[in-house]
């Protein structure tokens, strides 16, 4: 048994190259980049901004999303690297198949199902929260119980439905439907920023670094939801003050969650050595200029403590009488997180099916239905597991599981850079990170502190995550993998793959 077998970059290459399956490379870099920031902005912005300035970081956020862009400019290097050096789709779970072996690409898949499957439920509650608020000012209040935040959050539950049916008859972005939807995203933060400019109290400002404040003794969880770091150095649990700034970069790391699915588009990529890196690159940049602003304009307009910690973005206008703003942004963002949720779907889709189609999970689950041709039973899997959480989970338990998840594979994709240099010195790369190893190091140390600041449930939550994941590799898919059984690959499987892509190269012309 060799834990460490890995598919050869060559043999991944193969599997997708073969002339009927091969997909047209027609996406360019600003192709990319209108992909990437369309992933990226979704509730993150829209929701965690207001609650993680509310709860851990007073203004001092904007450092916070500071730092968070930091961490990911550095992982997006690696990917950048990675993904122009092994240009197949399948995200870092192929690239990591190539250079670290089986049983990282595996945890790795397994992290990354956790980004995507939980991803799509967070964003799918605050497309809820924003309805709630767009609905409230038409005159329509739905049930406490039934919507945002209640005991089932059934607008959320819905919006994964009839988007599952879509995924599940073969729905394909076009570009024209994205690029609608960015440009509305677009529009709503730079409307956030410049409309909110004026509303700006500087006041609000100070303190800039709120004074921690220990959690109250009283509280039964404050031993959990302490960020692992505070738990290990014996600190008094507390909120606020430089540890706020560090949790709530940990937190609003979330926001910038997605940059990597980019990656995911490299066989559809011209020139993807070129091409990716750009793309990857350019939308985060975009990106963090963009929530900085954001975060500074929106707790210069409302005293952080007063900020609302579901909507805050339509609400602080609310404060200061701006109803009609709050009801433009609400009604963006519910057009906006739409297509962030439909992608954190298909992502899941096609990382599952791609685990199958490696046998290391079982490829039945990759039946591919006769009429639509894509995947439809881990298409119906994916969709009832993100409804049924997106339903019944209390909001803000999700997003730093997604984070902590899309976090560990960050840092093993950055070692896995200065893995395969060291392993495949011979290999093509239109992109390397400047001054390796040191800033792949960098970024895994950056991102493994933020993993640090997450609370301790998260990583208990994280570990029974491992844990299961060990379980079905050592028991199911280290016997089956295609690579120990030498099983060809089913045509059908590849067929699939094609159909389920992102993007039509018709459509993009
Ligand atoms: N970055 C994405 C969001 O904020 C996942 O919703």
């Amino acid at each position: 048994m060799n834990l460490l077998r890995t598919k050869s970059i060559e043999q991944s290459i193969a599997d997708t190259d073969e002339p009927e399956y091969q997909l047209k490379r027609s996406l360019g870099a600003l192709d990319l980049t209108v992909f990437g920031v369309g992933v990226v902005i979704g509730a993150g912005i829209f929701t965690l901004t207001g609650r993680a300035a509310h709860n851990v970081a007073g203004p001092a956020i904007v450092i916070s999303f500071v730092i968070a862009a930091v961490a990911c400019a550095l992982a997006a290097m690696c990917y950048a690297e990675f993904a122009s050096t092994v240009p197949v789709s399948g995200s870092a779970y192929t690239f990591s198949y190539a250079a670290l072996g089986e049983v990282f690409a595996w945890i790795i898949g397994w992290d990354l199902i956790l980004e995507l499957f939980l991803g799509a439920s967070v964003v799918a509650q605050g497309w809820s929260a924003y309805l709630g608020v767009f609905l409230g000012k038409l005159g329509i209040e739905l049930p406490a119980a039934i919507s945002y935040g209640g005991v089932i959050d059934l607008p959320a539950v819905l919006l994964v439905l009839i988007l599952g049916v879509l995924v599940a008859v073969g729905i394909k972005e076009s570009l024209r439907v994205n690029l609608a939807l960015v440009a509305v995203k677009l529009f709503i933060v730079l409307f956030v920023i410049v409309a909110g400019i004026g509303f700006i109290n500087p006041a609000n400002y100070v303190p800039f670094v709120p004074e921690s404040i220990p959690t109250p003794a009283s509280d039964p969880n404050a031993w959990a939801t302490q960020p692992l770091l505070q738990f290990f150095t014996g600190a008094v649990p507390a909120t606020f003050g430089v540890g706020g700034i560090l949790a709530g970069a940990a937190l609003v790391f979330f926001a910038y969650i997605g940059f990597d699915v980019v990656a995911t588009t490299a066989e559809e990529t011209r020139n993807p050595q070129r091409n990716l890196p750009i793309g990857i690159i350019a939308s985060l940049v975009i990106c963090t200029i963009l929530y900085c602003a954001v975060a500074l304009v929106v707790t210069g307009m409302v005293p952080y403590d007063q900020l609302d910690p579901k909507a805050a973005l339509a609400n602080a206008f609310v404060q200061h009488g701006q109803t009609w703003a709050a009801t433009l942004i609400s009604a963006g963002a519910v057009a906006g997180l739409t297509t962030v949720v439909l992608t954190l779907m298909i992502g899941a889709t096609r990382l599952i099916f791609a685990m199958s189609r490696d046998a290391l999970l079982p490829m039945g689950l990759a039946k591919v239905h006769p009429t639509f041709r894509t995947p439809w039973l881990i298409t119906a899997i994916v969709t009832g597991a993100v409804a049924v959480v997106a339903g019944f989970t209390p909001v803000g338990v999700l997003e730093e599981m997604v984070n902590i998840g899309t976090l560990s594979a960050f840092v093993l994709v950055s070692i896995g850079v200065v893995v395969l240099r060291r392993k495949r010195p011979e290999l093509p790369r239109a992109f390397r990170v400047p001054w390796s190893p040191v800033l792949p190091i960098a970024s895994a140390v950056i991102c493994g502190y933020l993993m640090l600041n997450l609370s301790v449930e998260t990583w208990l939550r994280f570990l029974i995550w491992l844990v299961i994941g060990f379980a079905i590799y050592f028991a199911y898919s280290m016997r089956n993998s295609r690579l120990a059984t030498g099983v060809a690959i089913r045509p059908d499987l590849l067929d699939a793959m094609e159909h389920g892509r992102l993007h039509d190269p018709d459509d993009l012309r």
